[in-house]
């Protein structure tokens, strides 16, 4: 086979070319390389990274295809203060957002991109979310100065050859995003393992629909169809165009008829998204023919039908998990998600050539190489408390790996939602689960919802941080308008997904959890399903409608109605404290909020 030569462009669309030469001019990098996304390409530039240091290829017997990277100790997660929607005005982003001027932030930018390319190599990465060719999917062009970016944008997206073809096609819109980490590298000058700087700016135009990311090369900062795109422009798009990007889940579960009903779901982080999405049901539901299907764990693009009912794709290709808790008992699909070809940031590495987080096994390996690159052992962390790996380290793992992978995942026409969930983490106030009683309820539900923090820093932890539909920091504009987004879309659907409120967490007066979650989660979501299917009774409370102890299926199971009763338990007091909660959220709003949020919140005071 010829050589290709990646400094040649792999597109002819003039607009495309331009800027690729206009970027060029401004970063001023050592050379360009046009993404075909091949497998060729993708192990030349993992060879590449661990020829650098920035890849450890780990032990091919135990971990197939795998790397491990471990970053800089100053980039290891999401940075939300340095995250800015820059609308035209400051109140179109809303206060939510972080908001600067967009004629100061283009000219920061400027002076910021101005030569940081230099040394390095500029990639031109094409990429879809959503399957190529799927009328819900959206195209975007990142220029990068980090190879880790692009072999993980590889698992992430569809990228390369097939996405430059619809771009001379000029069949859609382009997003365009600029990514570099801000480390130029002065001739002779020897790289990091781990380029960044200080200095981080993750920048969104929603009205040119642009994204402008610097100094970071890690997760939702570098890797930017994810929360950048998929999340804060497409939330603008979706607005703009009546469908809907949210961080949501979506599943699938088939029923012992085999008919399957999907169903999309959002909770903030650290809430078990992950695991949620790849549940394995109990073994007394498997036997009688259950099943839960994966299509995706993050986010969900959902968009009314030519009938007027929902359909979701996941926009993403893989899966940007959580590494420590992940195992075999929470989430053996996770597991067998990550056991090839996949990288891995921030774990710990085995003298052996493999990977270990914290919760991976119960009892840890004796001696480890911990994320920062220092001998680790369980004496050692039990003198100092060390970590062996960092509490946000990653995997990014193909999705198609995942052996509950749901035949449709990659459907162009998406599959169809019969009930959104919204969750949090309360040790109180919120019941197992309730369902919304109709529509602008459900919505009021997901607007309100919240999450207890679990850090450990005083006097946090029990306070609720209020994170509508999960989207705090991902809706890309003001988040009453958002509110009046979801209230409006009623009006395209003929059929409308049913509302549901979940809470895994709720503990009893001994501090223990009352449900014990993982699998058992099933008994909750078949009653969700059932209802959905309009085959579920339910009861009427202030607050929604709730299953009676027989709704929920308990075979398999030992839980007293008792203890079902305290689990569902409406506490007056409590909810009073909660719906003071929402008001703070909407004071903040209130010049946005659609008058359906306050109407709700009067009649929920007067059903109480
Ligand atoms: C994620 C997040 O990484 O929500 O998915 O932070
Ligand atoms: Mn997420």
């Amino acid at each position: 086979m010829k050589k290709r030569n990646p400094a040649k462009p792999l597109a002819e669309n003039k607009h495309l070319l331009k800027w690729v030469e206009k970027m060029s001019d401004l970063c001023k990098p050592d050379a360009i390389h046009w993404v075909d996304g091949s497998q060729e390409e993708y192990d030349a530039l993992c060879a590449q990274m661990v020829r650098s240091g920035t890849f450890t290829k780990l032990n091919e017997k135990l971990w197939p295809g795998c790397y491990y990277a471990r970053s800089d100790a100053t980039d290891v997660a999401r940075v939300e203060d340095r995250t800015y929607i820059c609308s035209y005005s400051k109140d179109a982003a809303g206060p939510t957002n972080n908001w600067v001027n967009p004629y100061e932030m283009r000219s920061k930018l400027k002076h910021l991109f101005r030569g940081c390319m230099a040394g390095r190599t500029m990639y031109v990465l094409p990429y879809s979310m959503g399957p190529i060719g799927s009328p819900m999917s959206q195209i975007g062009v990142q220029l990068t100065d980090s190879p880790y970016v692009v072999v993980n944008m590889r698992i992430m997206a569809r990228i390369g050859l097939p996405v430059f073809e619809q771009i001379d096609r000029a069949e859609k819109r382009v997003v365009p995003c600029m990514h570099s980490v801000g480390a130029p590298l002065k001739p002779g000058q020897k790289d990091v393992a781990w380029p960044c700087n200080k200095e981080k700016y993750i920048v969104h135009f929603p009205e040119t629909r642009e994204i402008w990311s610097y100094g970071s090369g890690y997760g939702g900062n570098a890797l930017l169809g994810k929360k950048c795109f998929a999340l804060r422009i497409a939330s603008n798009m979706a607005r703009d165009e009546g469908w809907m990007a949210e961080h949501m889940l979506i599943l699938g579960v088939e029923d012992p008829k085999g008919a399957k009903t999907y169903v999309a779901a959002a909770f903030p982080s650290a809430c078990g998204k992950t695991n949620f999405a790849m549940m394995i049901p109990p073994a007394s539901f498997q036997k009688k023919g259950w099943k839960v299907w994966t299509v995706g764990d993050d986010i969900a693009w959902i968009r009314p039908d030519a009938n007027g009912r929902l359909r979701a794709i996941n926009p993403e290709a893989g899966f940007f998990g959580v590494a420590p808790g992940t195992s075999n008992a929470t989430n053996p699909n996770a597991m067998a998600s990550l056991a090839k070809n996949t990288i891995f940031t921030n774990v710990a590495l085995t003298p052996e050539g493999g990977v270990w987080w914290e919760g991976m096994t119960e009892t840890p390996p004796p001696q480890l190489t911990d994320w920062q690159g220092n001998p680790w052992t369980p004496e050692i962390a039990k003198t100092t408390g060390a970590k062996a790996a960092h509490a946000n380290a990653r995997f990014t793992a193909p999705a198609s790996q995942c052996p509950t992978i749901d035949p449709a995942w990659e459907d162009p026409a998406g599959v169809p939602i019969s009930a959104f969930i919204f969750g949090g983490r309360r040790a109180t106030t919120m019941p197992l689960v309730f369902q919304a009683f109709n529509w602008s309820t459900g919505v009021y539900i997901g607007a309100t919802m919240g999450s207890e923090m679990t850090a450990a820093a005083a006097g946090t932890i029990g306070k609720v941080r209020r994170d509508p539909m999960a989207m705090l920091p991902f809706c890309g504009y003001h988040m009453g308008d958002y509110f009046r987004h979801w209230i409006t879309m009623q009006k395209r659907l003929s059929e409308v997904p049913r509302v549901f409120h979940v809470n895994w967490f709720r503990k009893g007066a001994d501090g223990k959890f009352l449900w014990p979650g993982f699998g058992e989660n099933m008994r909750v979501l078949k009653w969700i399903v059932d209802r959905a299917r309009g085959r579920a009774l339910a009861k009427e409370t202030p607050i929604g409608w709730v299953p009676h102890y027989d709704d929920i299926d308990w075979t398999g199971l030992k839980f007293s109605e008792e203890k079902f009763d305290e689990l569902q338990r409406f506490d007056r007091a409590l909810w009073r404290a909660e719906v003071i909660g929402h008001e703070e959220l909407f004071l903040d709003l209130h010049d946005h909020l659609p008058k359906e949020m306050v109407y709700e919140r009067e009649l929920l005071i007067c059903r109480m």
